[in-house]
Parts: structure tokens; sequence; C-alpha cells
């Protein structure tokens, strides 16, 4: 059965949709969609950040946003503009967290993300990105069904490979027919500035062979640094001037092919 995919606003027009799913919470995925931002930016892509995970929102903390979005007479709602110009939207920028139900209901939240995606007045934009909820839940696979999404970015890190929580989440994206364009393994490795090699802290986890296994690509390996830490809890994570060396060398290749693919209107990722 196919479900019908929402439809935006006439004042958006988006180019591509990329959501980043992590098998569970606190393996980085608001901050590699973040980085992933930045460094499209900077590229020169018009870009806009979904905060689609509602029950704990941060896109608005990393970027050091705060102020509210102003709605129009027709209840739309505008994004907020970064420093350096991504368009974010969160429930963040809608309502205070103290204000938030202590307990939201799995359908309310997925309408919610929804109407981030119809409602909100994007404008043009060559890139979405969705920062989904952590896990394989209903809001997570409701918005995979319910959004046009060209491609899913797969966030872990070492430890739960191991487990194979990420196999969870890469068998939903292939059942659900979303192109996977591949796996970051965050905290990979601490470079150490004592010795200079990069330490394993977690132990190696073999990515290597398990995305073989599974036929899918690594888009690279991000290590340990507290400075992205830092940047991020003051809402500086644009000024992480790393990202160059981080997303150059574990993330530059494979975003340079993502943007080809981009370009192709008919390729769409599934060759990435
Ligand atoms: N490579 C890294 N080096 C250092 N700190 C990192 C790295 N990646 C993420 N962090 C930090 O780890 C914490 C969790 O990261 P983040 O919020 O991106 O994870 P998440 O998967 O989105 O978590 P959640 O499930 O809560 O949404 C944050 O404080 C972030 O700054
Ligand atoms: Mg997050
Ligand atoms: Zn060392």
């Amino acid at each position: 059965m196919e479900i019908q995919k929402e439809k935006t606003n006439p004042f958006t027009n988006i180019k591509h949709i990329i959501a980043v799913m992590s098998g569970k919470g606190g393996v980085g995925k608001s901050s590699v969609t973040s980085l992933m931002g930045v460094a499209l930016n900077n590229k020169g892509y018009k870009v806009g950040i979904l905060d689609a995970d509602i029950t704990g929102p941060s896109i608005p903390k990393v970027f050091g946003v705060n102020q509210k979005r102003a709605v129009g007479m027709e209840n739309e709602i505008m994004p907020v503009k970064t420093a350096s110009g991504i368009k974010i939207m969160s429930i963040n920028l809608l309502i205070d967290q103290e204000d938030a139900p202590v307990v939201w209901r799995g359908p309310l939240i997925a309408n919610m993300v929804k109407q981030f995606y119809t409602d909100v007045l994007w404008g043009d934009l060559e890139y979405l990105l969705i920062d989904l909820p952590p896990g394989t839940g209903d809001v997570p696979l409701t918005i995979m069904q319910s959004l046009e999404i060209d491609g899913i970015i797969v966030v872990s890190t070492p430890q739960d490979l191991a487990k194979l929580i990420v196999t969870k989440s890469i068998n939903m994206a292939k059942m659900m027919g979303i192109p996977i364009l591949g796996i970051i393994e965050n905290m990979s490795y601490f470079q150490c500035p004592d010795c200079g090699k990069q330490h394993s802290v977690f132990g190696n986890s073999g990515i290597e062979t398990i995305v073989k296994e599974m036929d899918i690509p690594l888009i690279g390996k991000i290590p340990i640094d507290p400075e992205l830490t830092s940047l991020s809890d003051e809402g500086k994570i644009e000024l992480y001037e790393k990202i160059n060396y981080t997303f150059g060398e574990a993330f530059g290749i494979q975003i340079e092919k993502v943007i080809e693919a981009g370009k192709d209107e008919n390729l769409c990722f599934q060759n990435v």
C-alpha cells in the first residue's frame, strides 16, 4: 500500500531531503546533522534543518538560536536563521521547554513533524536535513513513510555497532525503500595530543566488516573531540573549524558524492 506523501506549501521548494537516524540516543545524531548542515552551507548550498526530535530537541541549542519564530496571518511559520544562514525549525522555537507536555503521544509528535514540513515557509532549499528521534519507533517510521526522503544517513558509535542496534535502523530504512547513503561512525577514536596516535577508546568496532556484509557505504569516522562538545554547549557549532578536517577526511569525499547526486535530479542519491 502506497502511503500518501505530504506536500509542502506553495512558498517552499525543497530539492532534497536527507534524514539522519541512529539506533539509540546520545550517539551524536544531532551533532552530525548540524555539522552536515554547516558543511553544505559552507559550500554554498541553501540548507534547512528540521528538528524532528520533539522530546529531545537540540538543534537550536547547538546553533545558539533562541529567538522565537514569527507566525504570519494564516498561521504559517517562518524558520529561524542561524548566524551563517541555515534555516532551522524546532519545537524549541515554538514553545518553551517548560511548557512542553511531560508525556508526548507518538501520533501527536508525528503530526507536529509533518507540520514542520508542510506549514513552515522554508523557501528555496537545496537540502533539508532531518534530525530524527533516536531508534526505530513509530515516529521515525511515520516520518519515513510520509515525507519524500531521498536518503538516510545512519550514525552509530563503536559500542552500538557491536550490539547490532544499527542493523535494526538499516533494516527499517531498507523496508521503507529509502536509499541508505551510508554510516558515520561517531566517537570512533581519540586523536592523542601526546603520542599522536589514534586511540580506539571504545575498542575496535570492526565497522569495515559490518558495512561490507550489509553492502552499505562507510561515509567516515569522526573522532572524539572535546572542542566539538564545548562549541556545541556554547551554541557555536558553526565555528568548529575542524569541520574541514573532520568532514574533509571523514566526510568530504562522500558529501561531494551526495552533492553530485543531488545535482542529478534523476539519480537522487540512489547510487551514491
Ligand atoms: N565526536 C564527538 N566528540 C565530542 N563530543 C561529541 C561528539 N559527538 C557528539 N558529542 C557530544 O555528545 C553529546 C551527544 O551528542 P548529540 O546530542 O549530537 O547526540 P544525539 O544522538 O543527538 O543524542 P540524543 O539522542 O539526545 O538526541 C553532545 O554533548 C555532543 O556535543
Ligand atoms: Mg539529538
Ligand atoms: Zn597516546
